[in-house]
């Protein structure tokens, strides 16, 4: 799977370990090229795993089966609206808390979500999934926490592309790992199920805090 990361910060550190662990081929690409390349090189020594990683321009986004905007909400917004018809057909990764900066207060309004709002400004065809936005960075490289697996929500209105984030185990089986999702190496466990509320967006259940562990 190709994945391309758009940021070079904690997170998309967090996230490209546990793709090169998956086997990925995983691209950065952001604003400041140099610290993309800076990343790629600590990751070429620090991450294991088979996967390959290197630092591009935008257009890696072109090639990408996966996008992960790894930016603050409001650059993940303005991303998702520039890249236009160059996400359609991709599986497109929400990671935001869209909070102000004291972070001590929503900047979406009631009843929506920053996944909801970057959803609607994507063009058509692009497939919005939310993923890793309760995970912290340090967690992601690490891989566990207290040496248990690392648990990551994922939610989707489009189940094939949410199935290519991650699996969605059922209450009554324990998690599985797929080999054919990126992210073989974490336990995505829903809680509700694989079953989606199709009368309401599920990227509303991703709302922080919503989501109780099981
Ligand atoms: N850190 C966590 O543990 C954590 C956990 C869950 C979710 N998140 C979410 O993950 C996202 C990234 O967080 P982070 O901790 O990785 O932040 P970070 O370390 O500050 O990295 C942010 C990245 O976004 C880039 N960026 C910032 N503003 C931009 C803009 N206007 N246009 C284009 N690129 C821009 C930065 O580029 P420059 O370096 O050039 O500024 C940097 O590469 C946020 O939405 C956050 O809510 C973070």
């Amino acid at each position: 799977m190709q994945i391309t990361i758009v940021g070079a910060g904690n997170m998309a550190r967090g996230i490209a370990t546990r793709a090169l662990v998956g086997g990925h081929t995983v691209t950065v690409t952001t604003r400041d090229p140099g610290k993309a390349v800076r990343l790629v090189d600590e990751l070429r020594v620090q991450a294991t795993g088979a996967g390959r990683i290197a630092a591009a321009d935008a257009s890696a986004v072109d090639t990408a089966d996966i996008v992960v905007l790894a930016v603050p909400f409001d650059a993940a917004k303005e991303l998702a609206t520039a890249y236009g018809v160059r996400l359609s057909g991709k599986v497109l990764i929400d990671i935001s808390n869209p909070v102000d900066a004291p972070l001590d207060a929503l900047v979406v309004a009631p009843g929506t979500s920053a996944a909801e709002e970057i959803a609607e400004a994507v063009a058509p065809g692009t497939h919005v999934v939310k993923a890793f936005n309760t995970t912290f960075a340090t967690t992601l490289v690490a891989g566990q926490v207290s040496g248990a697996p690392l648990d990551v929500f994922i939610a989707g209105d489009d189940e094939a592309a949410r199935a290519t984030v991650g699996p969605a185990p059922s209450r009554s089986s324990p998690p599985e790992r797929p080999a054919a999702t990126p992210f073989t190496h974490l336990l995505a466990r829903n809680p509700h199920g694989p079953a989606v509320n199709r009368h309401r967006s599920p990227t509303r259940r991703t709302t922080p805090c919503t989501c109780a562990p099981p």
